[in-house]
Parts: structure tokens; C-alpha cells; sequence
């Protein structure tokens, strides 16, 4: 059986990614092909554990690399428990936020810089990556606005400074431009119909079969 495809969403605060992460996975699967939703940090138990412990709470409870440390544990979990067995039995991975988030955030956001993370990633994941990212691109006055009007605990990284996430956006920015092949940046800033139009757009030009 031939392998499922992954794809990662990626971007910065209130970017719409999840809301996109639902159309692609219900358009995958009226294609017929087998999918799995799922996001990070999270998408299996134990990694759900530690995703309280990252987006609840002070802005400043972790420094830079506890926070890596911390994210790519629970992306050894969630890849172990849930990722590669999918992958493995054919199905279609759609993950919302993966690995470019902990090197646009903890990474550029908080200055460890790419060598660390890549260190922490090679680690982490052997070797897997993702077949196509599509990186969500907003203003980051425009995203944060929009996460403002979220409920519930998980506030930590909107309350951390508005220099914190431009240094954000603009690594993702910087990853997708270093790996063209992989990456399709998407205006976030359309109407959300657009962005979806986008997004099937992306996936049908880079993963044939889909
Ligand atoms: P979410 O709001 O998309 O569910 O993501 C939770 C928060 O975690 C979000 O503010 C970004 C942050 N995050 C990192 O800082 N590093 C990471 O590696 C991941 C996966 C998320």
C-alpha cells in the first residue's frame, strides 16, 4: 500500500489555520482518500498533557529552550502514538502546526536560532518531514485582533509581546522562502472561501494523487 501524505498548516496568531485544517480534511476525504486531523501541540494523549502546560499559564513560566524541549516532546509522542502509523497505513495526515512552529516561535520568536531547533528536530523526528506546508500569512495587528475575541485558558502566546510575534511571522516567512518545495505561503487576509480555494489549489499542484 502506498504511503498517505503530509501536510502541515502553519502561521501565527488568529491566521485561520484550523478553520482551513476542517475544509481541506473534508475535501480530502469527499475525494474518498482516508484522512487524519489532528494538531500540535497535541493529537495524542500524552501530548495533549503537555499542551496545557505550553499554551495555559504566563507568558514568561518557560524560558526559550525548556519551551522547544517541551513542544518537541509532545511532537515525539504525537509522531510516535499517531503520525507515523497513520502515515504508515495509507492514510493522509493533515496536522495543524507541526515542526516550522517551533522553529518560528521558539526558533526566531525567542532567539534559540536554526541550529538549535534543527539539532532538536533531527532528534525528534528521523528524518520525517512533511510533503506540503502551507504557511498562513497575516499582519500581525490583523491576526492578534482576531484571536482576541477567542474563549477559554489557552492565552499564553497572544499575551506575549508584539515584537515576539513580527519575529514570528517573518520566520515563517523566512522557512517557506529556504524551502520553495515544500512550502506555499497563503494570504491569510482573503475571505475564508478564498484562502480554502487556495489551499485545494496548493494541495492538487504539488501532491498528485490527491
Ligand atoms: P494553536 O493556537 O494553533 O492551537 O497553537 C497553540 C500555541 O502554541 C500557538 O500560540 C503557537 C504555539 N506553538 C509554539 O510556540 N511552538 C510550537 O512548536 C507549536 C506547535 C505551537
Amino acid at each position: 500500500m502506498a504511503p498517505g501524505r503530509f501536510i502541515t498548516l502553519e502561521g501565527g496568531e488568529g491566521a485561520g489555520k484550523s478553520t482551513q485544517a476542517r475544509a481541506l480534511t473534508v475535501a480530502l476525504a469527499a475525494r474518498g482518500l482516508p484522512v487524519l486531523a489532528t494538531r500540535e501541540p497535541g493529537g495524542a494523549p500524552g501530548a495533549e498533557d503537555i499542551r496545557a502546560l505550553l499554551v495555559e499559564g504566563e507568558p514568561g513560566r518557560w524560558d526559550g529552550l525548556t519551551e522547544a524541549l517541551l513542544h518537541f516532546a509532545a511532537r515525539r509522542a504525537h509522531v510516535v502514538a499517531a503520525i507515523r502509523p497513520a502515515l504508515r497505513s495509507g492514510c493522509w495526515v493533515v496536522c495543524d502546526r507541526f515542526a516550522d512552529s517551533t522553529m518560528a516561535y521558539q526558533g526566531y520568536g525567542h532567539g534559540l536560532g536554526r541550529p538549535a531547533i534543527e539539532t532538536l528536530a533531527a532528534l525528534t523526528l528521523e528524518e520525517l518531514a512533511p510533503d506540503l506546508t502551507l504557511v498562513f500569512d497575516l499582519p500581525v495587528a490583523d491576526g492578534l485582533a482576531r484571536a482576541d475575541g477567542r474563549a477559554g485558558a489557552e492565552t499564553r502566546y497572544e499575551r506575549m509581546d508584539r515584537e515576539f510575534h513580527e519575529r514570528v511571522r517573518a520566520g515563517f516567512l523566512d522557512i517557506a522562502s529556504r524551502e520553495p518545495g515544500r512550502c506555499v505561503v497563503v494570504d491569510a487576509t482573503a475571505p475564508v472561501q478564498a484562502v480554502t480555494a487556495a489551499v485545494l489549489r496548493a494541495v492538487d499542484a504539488r501532491l498528485r494523487g490527491a
